[in-house]
Parts: C-alpha cells; structure tokens; sequence
C-alpha cells in the first residue's frame, strides 16, 4: 500500500527547478546513485531501442539522465503529482514519451518493458506494498528485463540502523540551503518515509526471481540491478 497521498508529500507546491537543488542535496548520494546509473547504461544499454518504464518520475531527473544515453528508447512515466508530472514533461519533452498520472501501485498497465527504474520513488510503500510492488515489477518486465533500482533504506541491525539515520541527518543538516528547506526534509524523513531494511529487500526481491547485484549501498541509499 502506498502510505502517503501526493499533498502530505507537497510536491504539488514545489518548482521544478527547486525541487532538482532539493533532491540532490536532501538524498545522500543522489549524485553517485545517478553517476552509476550513467556508467551502467552507458556499458549495457548504450543506444539500445527498448521500452523504459519509470516509477515516480518526480520532475524527470532519472529518465533525461537515461534518455540521454538511450535517446530512442520509449519511456513510460508515472508519477501521482500533476507538478512533477509537468516538471518531468518541460525535461523529457512529448517525443517518445508517455505520461501516466496516477498511484503505480493500482495502475494496471497494458504492456512489457525491457528496463524499469525506480529511483528514491518506491520508500512510501509499506512492507507488504514494497513486496507486491517488487512482483509486480517482475511480471512487468520482458524476459532478461532489468530493474534499476534506487532507494533510501534502512538495516535489520538496529544500531547499524541508528547509525545510518544520524548521517543521514547530519547530511540534511549540512547540505539544506536554510532552515525553511531543513525543517521540510527533515519532517519528510521521519514521518513520512516509510524505510525497509536492505537486507530484506534483497531477500523479497530474490524470492520474486531476480538475480540481484548491489551496486552502492551507503548511509541510507542503496542502488541495486536486479535482472529476470
Ligand atoms: C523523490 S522523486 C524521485 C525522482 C527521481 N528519480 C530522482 O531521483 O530525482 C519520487 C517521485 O515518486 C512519486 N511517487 C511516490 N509514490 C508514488 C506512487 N505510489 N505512485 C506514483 N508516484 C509516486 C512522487 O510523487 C515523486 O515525484
């Protein structure tokens, strides 16, 4: 289930462009989780024409940094903000794109993707949705399909699990432009997330199907290849 609606989030109030400087510096390694997605696009998917299918698109930072490497791929890009919709639509432009407003976790959709992405998109899923989410993502992919996927996390250890979140607040601290920004994405982070142990994660998603191989996995964020 998705534990949160679009207006808790705000992002409906949010500027694209705001939005882009708050994500990067309220994510810890939004830049690296990206930098190693263009590394592995770039080494496996290089100009491939395949079908892409993005799970909370937010204002398109993901998919342009993939359409750039893959500019005749068809995206699909789902969002249940209409702000973030439109941000990701002035990124991705009408070609080869299509939009989908709505929850990902009820849309029924009607065709098979070669890659699926979800970056910092699928933590406001409780436990069982993050499960029913990982197998619907499996059944949505061609044979041999991988799923990119990004996300903050959290570890079965709980001190470990401590740890992790006092960086991640410390990092909130340090890279917020002004306190309006801190008090926002530090309120996100405890009441609204809803963080999984990666441990765990690994495990549904092996019991789905996929082979998985961890890219990063550091304070809070993990980036993970999962193939069918
Ligand atoms: C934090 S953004 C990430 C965008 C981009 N991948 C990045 O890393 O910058 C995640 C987006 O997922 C959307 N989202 C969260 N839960 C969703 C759901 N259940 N259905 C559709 N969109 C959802 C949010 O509205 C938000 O725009």
């Amino acid at each position: 289930m998705t534990t949160i609606t679009p207006s808790q989030l705000n992002y409906d109030h949010y500027s694209g462009t705001k939005y882009d400087c708050d994500i990067v510096n309220s994510i810890p390694h939004h830049r690296k989780i990206h930098h190693l997605i263009a590394n592995y696009a770039q080494k496996r998917l290089l100009n491939k024409n395949i079908e892409v299918l993005d799970l909370g698109v937010g204002t398109g930072i993901t998919s342009k940094l993939l359409q750039n490497i893959l500019p005749s791929a068809k995206f699909t890009a789902v969002d249940f903000s209409k702000q973030m919709l439109k941000s990701a639509a002035r990124k991705l432009g009408k070609d080869n794109v299509c939009y989908i407003f709505g929850d990902y976790a009820k849309l029924k959709f009607n065709q098979k993707f070669d890659l699926i992405v979800s970056v910092i998109g699928l933590h406001h899923q409780d436990t069982t949705g993050k499960k029913k989410m990982f197998k619907k993502i499996f059944s949505l992919l061609k044979p041999g399909g991988i799923f990119i996927f990004g996300d903050l996390v959290t570890y079965k250890n709980k001190y470990h699990a401590a740890y992790n979140n006092a960086l991640h607040f410390h990092h909130l601290v340090e890279k917020s432009s002004n306190k309006k920004t801190l008090t926002e994405w530090a309120h996100h982070h405890m009441f609204l997330n809803d963080l999984a142990p990666i441990e765990d994660q690994i495990d549904w998603l092996k019991k789905v199907g996929f082979k998985i191989e961890i890219k990063f996995i550091k304070t809070n964020t993990a980036l993970l290849i999962c193939k069918k």
